[in-house]
Formats: C-alpha cells, sequence, structure tokens
C-alpha cells in the first residue's frame, strides 16, 4: 500500500475529503478520532496524507503527534485542511509543521490542500463536489521536496 491517508476530523467535514482522496488513491483512510494510531501500518507506506480541521486556528493535537511517528523512515508528506474562518492562521500551522517533517528526513508536498468545511452558520454546503474534485486533482499532482 504506497499511499495512506491519516486526520482528524470532528465533525465530518475534513472525513469527505480524506474519502475523496482515498477513493481517487485507492487507498485506507483512518480518523484519528476513531482509531488507535498504533493499529496503523505504515511498513509499506510511502506517501503519507495527513489531514485536519482548524480548531483554534492549529490542527488537532492527535495529528501532531502523529508527525512524530514518521521520524526516520522517509516519507513523503501532503497536508490537507478544512476551516471555517477566512483568517489564514493555519498556513503558519503548516509552515511549522513542514519544517518539522522535513527536519526528520522525509520529504513534503510544495503545496497544500485546503477548503472550506461546514461550521455552524457558515458555509454549509462546504466540502461541496468542486471540493472534492479539487482535492482529487491536488492528491494527483503532487510533488515533492
Ligand atoms: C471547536 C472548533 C474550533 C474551530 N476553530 C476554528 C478556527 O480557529 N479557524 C477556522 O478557520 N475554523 C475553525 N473551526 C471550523 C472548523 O475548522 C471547520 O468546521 C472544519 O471543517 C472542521 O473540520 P471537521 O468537520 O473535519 O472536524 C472550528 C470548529 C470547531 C468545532
Amino acid at each position: 500500500m504506497k499511499n495512506i491517508i491519516i486526520y482528524f476530523s470532528k465533525t465530518g467535514n475534513t472525513e469527505k475529503i480524506a474519502k475523496a482522496l482515498a477513493q481517487e488513491l485507492k487507498c485506507k483512510e483512518y480518523n484519528l478520532k476513531n482509531i488507535n494510531p498504533d493499529e496503523i501500518d505504515l511498513s509499506k507506506v510511502e506517501n503519507v496524507f495527513l489531514g485536519s480541521g482548524i480548531y483554534g486556528g492549529d490542527f488537532d493535537v492527535s495529528v501532531k503527534n502523529y508527525i512524530k511517528r514518521l521520524k526516520g523512515k522517509q516519507f513523503n508528506v501532503g497536508f490537507f485542511v478544512t476551516r471555517g474562518g477566512f483568517l489564514k492562521i493555519y498556513e503558519k500551522t503548516i509552515q511549522k509543521l513542514n519544517l518539522e517533517v522535513k527536519s526528520m528526513k522525509n520529504k513534503i508536498s510544495s503545496n497544500f490542500f485546503q477548503c472550506f468545511g461546514k461550521s455552524g452558520i457558515f458555509h454549509k454546503k462546504n466540502p461541496n463536489p468542486e471540493d472534492l474534485n479539487r482535492a482529487k486533482e491536488w492528491a494527483r499532482n503532487l510533488k515533492y521536496e
């Protein structure tokens, strides 16, 4: 299994993106909300897609903790997020996580995927079919550096 999708989704938006990616890449997806990370087998994995909703401007701690498991194995890593707000604080978070991932000798995708997710009364239709298609296209065209 070359690709794997690991994410945290509290209210289901990021999960929709993860499932679209899994369909596109024909691989498994794991929501850290529901699974013990020890149960995820990375032995044959090359590309790790890591996703999270944005909560308080940040990734969920389960994803940030998961990153530490990628140490010393030389994966390619791409990040995806869904968010409710218009502020782009999450971009700084991704930059920081990219640096952390790279410092562990992994490669990172030069771009990340983001879209809105339903949040209270906002973005009620997101992720929408266009978001899902954009996510699939993103996954097909990743370049790692
Ligand atoms: C507790 C909580 C905190 C949130 N904080 C932010 C935030 O700081 N910035 C933002 O853009 N969206 C924020 N949102 C909106 C979520 O990022 C958005 O709804 C996202 O799609 C949730 O992903 P999920 O459905 O996979 O959990 C927050 C949502 C929740 C429930």
